[in-house]
């Protein structure tokens, strides 16, 4: 079945063909993207999402087409016109379509694209028995904290972990774990959650944040430094985090069980606040 399709300021379907064979985010990479979940017909951190596709656009210099209110107002009416309750919404924004050059002609309009979907979230089953991961080598390009639809390393660190039976990918560089190939990792040691540190090599995740911020008020340490690979197994919980798998507990890295292999304390007790943050 069709979705429901935003394009350039006019709401149609997905059965459309809408996109220039000439559009910069189809042929360089020359776009930026974003995805939030609706559940009940009601967006989840809408705000945090465009102040990160205001901060992707700004750093490739792309202008923002929408205005927190218009973007709000956008989203809202895209929700109103789906027909399902609970899904996502994919949106995004490139800098426009014009013949083939590297170097873009200044005055561009970006294209903006942006579909709701059905999406089946994880169940309670699944959020206990978590996901198992695999490692492999980080060969994306040099700016992962801006969300640009650049994702072929991550679509090959996937379509790896997928072949190996797992759900997802953590990807190493120098011997340092960086984030999943979609979602942040967090660790759990003695009590204390360890993540990378927000920087360059990863993707400033909406509920990364969230859950920092959980972990502190509810006294948990939070150690933001980049986790040696070596220490991946001498773990007592690991869970990853993503806007629509919520707080997935990790139960095996690369074949070796983590922690008792069933779900750990912190993750569950993060895992609760987090769906509740996201339900009020
Ligand atoms: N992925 N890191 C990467 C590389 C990601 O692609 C994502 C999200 C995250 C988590 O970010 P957030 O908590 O804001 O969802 C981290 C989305 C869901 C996707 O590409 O579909």
């Amino acid at each position: 079945m069709a979705d429901v399709l935003y394009f350039n300021g006019r709401f149609t379907t997905t059965d459309e063909r809408v996109l220039g064979v000439e559009d910069r985010g189809f042929q360089f990479g020359d776009a930026v993207y974003e995805v939030f979940k609706f559940v009940k017909h009601r967006p989840a951190f809408l705000f945090e999402h465009f102040r990160r596709m205001e901060r992707s656009l700004e750093q490739l210099e792309i202008e923002n087409p929408f205005t927190e209110e218009t973007f709000a107002s956008t989203m809202h009416e895209l929700i109103a016109r789906t027909s399902f309750d609970d899904g996502i919404v994919y949106i995004q924004i490139s800098r426009g379509e014009g013949r083939r050059a590297h170097f873009w002609p200044e005055d561009l309009t970006p294209t903006v694209v942006a579909y709701s979907r059905a999406f089946v979230f994880p169940d309670a089953a699944k959020k206990e028995r978590g996901i198992k991961v695999i490692t492999t080598d980080d060969q994306r390009w040099h700016f992962c904290n801006v969300k640009s639809v650049n994702l072929l390393g991550n679509a090959i660190a996937k379509k790896a972990a997928q072949r190996a039976g797992a759900d997802e990918a953590i990807l190493l560089a120098d011997g340092f774990v960086r984030e999943g190939a979609s979602s942040n990792f967090f660790a759990v040691k003695n009590g204390s959650l360890i993540t990378h540190p927000l920087d360059e090599s990863i993707l400033p995740g909406v509920v990364r944040d969230r859950v920092i911020g959980l972990a502190l008020s509810s006294r948990i340490r939070v150690d933001e430094r980049p986790l040696r690979d070596a220490e991946l197994f001498d773990l007592d919980e690991a869970f990853m985090t993503s806007t629509t798998q919520g707080v997935m507990p990790i139960s095996e890295i690369d074949g070796r069980i983590i922690g008792n292999s069933r779900r750990g304390e912190v993750t569950t007790e993060l895992q609760r606040l987090f769906d509740e943050l996201e339900s009020r």
